[in-house]
């Protein structure tokens, strides 16, 4: 959580600093603030609310710095305010911090600097940084001792960004489970000439030309031409830059108004991708990547599948397909809980994680968790620079770009696929998935992107539901089998973006008490494609339209039975039921989306939320 963007360069600093934080407000946005050394003095401009806020505050000004450190927050200690904003500062005004993370034991730290007669303006965790740092100065320690001695003080998971007013050629930063990115600009004569830092890549594209992913356990600092870096004994580590080859595009709107909408319209684009790197010629699945030997594979006992949000919704449906499939027992559970409940597991045992971030709390939690019992863990990941890509046995990319809306969609049906492939991909190395059958699921998948385009290219339907939606404040979502993780996901879209409650239940359980939230105000979403459960979910929806409740079916192209029953429907292309949550959650996304729009709410920016969670 929160973003955290750093510059020493000849650029326009404030630029710099405000474009890198309007990249990374996917990751908080309920304050923000820079702080930057200008002709020897140290300026804070801080705002509650949106970078937009912050611009605003610094308007017409004109700075000539050529370092600063910037951040956008997401209120972990103490609410959003301007006091409370990044960057914090000493009392002496002289050392500005910015912190994304957590310090566990800051009351500790706050105590006992209180005791020695600090003074704290705010009530975050962050603001002790900046005492205790000034604490070691004023023992005699230099910036580096200084800032150093102060990581050795500080329990949690964080990344840090500091500057001193008199250092003026000198970010610090240090990273302990939070993401820290130190990218290298433009050269002169062959050398660089300035160097940023950012929680993520966006925020320093297209400037930075190579970029190094700090790990846990490093501090440094970068200067105009160069970056140290050292462990937390202070002894120097070499870095290796890599190459930037995030495009400009791919993280930019382009012609849509929101990213949200951008990433749903990507969806058949991307698939038709995967499909091509995942599905050779012949048919076979392939997951180069992926270290895990075919004998390993096959001789899995059990897999236990621990994910958070939108990501364990697809782990449900992963589950099914492992079971279905590969015929491997399965269990999927939140990462918060996996985490906790002590899980039974043998040495059979393999722990999925799924993740688009990579840098989810939970998740990383869950993936510890897992190794503390010697357990392998695979993960199914969309960033390939995560922490979880590091920490893990195995990965398996999800390949669907880069994911900035805050609701997630393209990430969505990327899990889903890839949990598809790897049901398949087992299920042929046990033999027990006949050849006939996987190629006919392989056909049937390979018609997954022209079918949603053909749901994309119809929105008419969906808008006159939204439409509907936007006024009622309570909705309820039924699905079955593969579909029950779609009415889930349908209801998770739909209440965090608009706001409107909606839960999810499978449609078995509606009798024994959901039900009882229905009369005419409460609309309810049917998710009833052909398949097996389809003459099941009439019941529901003959149980909600004995109780007056509003009845919202999605259903396959040219169910008149259903349609009939309907007060609105929503057609997908035919397609065999294990499939169908690729397509049934494509108008589920598209109907939170305009439902939010036209309740008038920020579909990028939902409230309270935030992109990746990186806290507990
Ligand atoms: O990055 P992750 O997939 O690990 O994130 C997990 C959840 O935080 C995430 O899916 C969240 O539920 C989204 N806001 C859903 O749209």
């Amino acid at each position: 959580m929160c973003g955290i963007v750093g510059y020493i360069g000849q650029k326009s600093i404030e630029s710099v600093l405000i474009v890198g934080l309007k990249k990374l407000e996917y990751r908080g946005y309920d304050s923000a603030g820079i702080a930057i050394v200008d002709r020897g003095e140290l300026i804070v401009d801080k705002a509650k609310g949106k970078i937009s806020e912050l611009e605003e505050e610094i308007k017409g000004r004109s700075f000539q710095g050529q370092l600063g450190i910037g951040h956008t927050r997401w209120a972990t200690h103490g609410e959003p305010s301007k006091l409370n904003a990044h960057p914090h500062i000493n009392q002496d005004r002289n050392i500005a911090v910015v912190q994304n993370g957590i310090i566990e034991n800051f009351l500790e730290l706050k105590e006992e600097l209180k005791n020695e007669g600090y003074v704290f303006t705010s009530e975050t965790d962050t603001e002790i940084i900046a005492h205790l740092i000034t604490n070691f100065t004023k023992q005699g320690f230099s910036p580096e001792q200084s800032f150093l001695r102060t990581l050795h003080r500080l329990d949690g998971k964080f990344a840090i960004a500091v500057i001193f007013e008199n250092v003026p050629n000198k970010i610090f930063f240090a990273r302990n489970g939070a993401p820290l990115i130190v990218g290298s600009g433009e050269l002169q004569n062959g050398e660089p000439i300035e160097n940023f830092l950012a929680s993520d890549l966006p925020a320093i594209v297209p400037l930075a030309r190579t970029a190094y992913y700090v790990k846990d356990g490093e501090w440094g600092y970068i200067n105009h031409s160069k970056v140290e870096l050292f462990n937390w004994e202070g002894e120097s580590l070499t870095l290796e830059f890599q190459k930037v080859d995030l495009k400009v595009e791919e993280i930019e709107k382009g012609d849509y108004p929101h990213f949200m909408l951008k990433e749903i319209y990507e969806q058949p684009d991307i698939i038709e991708n995967m499909l091509k790197k995942r599905i050779l010629p012949e048919g076979k699945i392939r997951f180069d990547e992926m270290e895990f030997s075919r004998e390993y594979l096959s001789k899995l006992g059990r897999i236990l599948i621990q994910a958070c949000g939108t990501s364990l919704n697809a782990g449900l449906i992963g589950k099914l397909y492992l079971e279905m499939f590969a015929k491997i027992y399965t269990d999927a559970d939140f990462s918060s809980e996996f985490r906790y409940r002590n899980p039974v597991a043998e040495g059979d045992t393999l722990v999925i994680g799924i993740s688009q971030s990579g840098e989810t709390a939970d998740t990383l939690a869950g993936l510890h968790e897992a190794k503390a019992k010697f357990l392998k863990v695979l993960s199914f990941l969309n960033n390939p620079n995560s922490t979880l890509s590091r920490e893990s046995d195995a990965i398996i990319h999800l390949l669907a770009g880069h994911e900035i809306g805050v609701a997630s969609t393209k990430a969505y049906t990327s899990e889903v696929l890839h949990l598809f492939l790897f049901s398949l991909y087992v299920g042929g190395l046990k033999w027990i998935l006949p050849k006939d059958q996987r190629e006919e699921l392989v056909a049937d998948l390979l018609t997954v992107p022209e079918k949603m385009r053909k749901i994309l290219n119809n929105v008419e339907p969906i808008q006159k539901v939204a439409n509907y939606l936007k006024d009622v404040s309570d909705t309820v979502f039924l699905g079955r089998t593969f579909n029950y993780a779609t009415a889930l996901e349908g209801a998770l879209k739909l209440k965090e973006i608009s706001y409107i409650h909606a839960s999810g239940y499978a449609g078995g359980e509606f009798k024994h008490g959901p039900i009882a939230l229905i009369d005419e105000g409460v609309p309810v979403v049917i998710i009833t494609p052909r398949g097996e459960i389809r003459e099941k979910m009439i019941s529901n929806l003959q149980e909600v339209k004995a109780r007056k409740g509003v009845i919202i079916s999605v259903i396959t192209k040219g169910d008149a039975e259903i349609k009939g029953l309907s007060d609105f429907s929503i057609e997908i292309p035919d397609i065999g039921e294990e499939l169908s949550p690729l397509l049934t959650v494509v108008p589920l996304q598209l109907l939170a989306y305009y439902t939010a729009l036209y309740r008038g709410c920020d579909v990028d920016k939902p409230r309270n939320l935030a992109k990746s969670v990186t806290v507990e």
